[in-house]
């Protein structure tokens, strides 16, 4: 856009609220509300880190609570194109979503639909944030592949290049919908991927965001909350090395914000989709210039210390 703001349509499967479901989806949509050069056209929701109507009832409060009613939701599909990852069932036992969400400001337009409205509707290009399994990306190309030429960039969080340690190969948002993300890579639109590798190398503590329990927002204060009780599942249930977690998606956002604090490659990447015990994996080809074959941007470091504070100091102090 000529103001140097940047038109962004989010693609999230937001469990924060859902107990034992990740909070990174509502940390990214927070910090990306506090930017000032991301012009959010719209928001759509994926099955993910909880069922789609929990996910779509989740970032409805969340938007309600950060005065940013606004921004259109648009409830996406709620199941991969290719075959489910059995789900933690744990979760889906221990929580009945709340009543219907407020119908005031979620469009009725189903999420692919509402995807492919808005991103061709717009004399801009838009770029997607994609913060979940690609199914309602993927969904649009299929249905509507002039698409396409409507998207500047899918930033997509996923895929793992090194397995190492406590990181597997296998990285949740792609081993949800391979099918999907395998169109998605292969579509030629330019890709940015942010894998596991960089963003599991930043961890954040209950320390780093103490500055959230002292905001004057009541939705900070509850996000520090839901955080918190994030990390101790993770360390208490999923055995982790210590009471901490990560912001994946969060990165999508301070890529979009602030690009020079990353470090990335060019690489070509492809997704497993026939391994009988390598489902999901993506194989990132450093470097790779193979003729007729989508050459994608891949981040792989990070100044850990500015994306530390970027996060936490924006949603401690953008937030009334
Ligand atoms: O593997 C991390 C990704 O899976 C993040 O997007 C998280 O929210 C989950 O969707
Ligand atoms: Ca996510």
């Amino acid at each position: 856009l000529a103001d140097g703001t940047r038109r962004i349509l989010i693609d999230t499967d937001p469990g924060i609220g859902t107990p034992r479901a990740d909070v990174d989806d509502g940390i990214a949509i927070l910090l990306a509300l506090c930017s000032p050069v991301l012009d959010i056209a719209g928001i759509t929701t994926v099955k993910g880190n909880t069922d789609v109507h929990s996910g779509t009832a989740n970032v409805l409060r969340l938007l309600r609570d950060a005065g940013r009613t606004e921004i259109p939701v648009a409830k996406g599909c709620s199941r991969p194109i290719g075959r489910e990852v059995p789900e933690i069932v744990e979760r889906r036992l221990s929580w009945i979503p709340p009543a219907a969400e407020d119908a005031a400001f979620r469009t009725s337009e189903r999420g692919v639909d509402f995807m492919i409205d808005t991103v061709m509707g717009s004399p801009s290009k838009t770029t997607i944030v994609a913060m979940g399994p690609l199914t309602n990306v993927a969904l649009a190309m299929i249905e509507e592949p002039g698409v396409c030429n409507f998207i500047d960039e899918i930033v997509v969080m996923g895929g793992s290049i090194y397995a190492s340690g406590t990181r597997p190969r296998v990285e949740f948002n792609i081993l949800n919908d391979p099918e999907a993300a395998d169109i998605v890579f292969e579509s030629g639109v330019p890709i940015t991927l942010i894998p596991l590798d960089v963003t599991t190398s930043v961890r954040f503590r209950k320390e780093t965001i103490k500055p959230w329990a002292e905001a004057d927002s009541p939705l900070i204060r509850r996000v520090h909350d839901l955080t918190v009780d994030w990390m101790e599942y993770r360390y208490i249930v999923r055995g982790e090395e210590d009471v901490g977690c990560y912001f994946h998606d969060a990165m999508n956002v301070a890529y979009l914000v602030d690009p020079d604090m990353f470090i990335s490659v060019d690489a070509r990447i492809v997704v497993e989709l026939r391994g009988e015990h390598t489902r999901g994996q993506t194989v990132v080809h450093m470097g790779a210039s193979e003729a007729g074959h989508p050459i994608s941007k891949v981040l792989v470091g990070v100044d850990r210390a500015r994306f530390t504070r970027m996060v936490v100091d924006e949603i401690a102090t953008q937030f009334r």
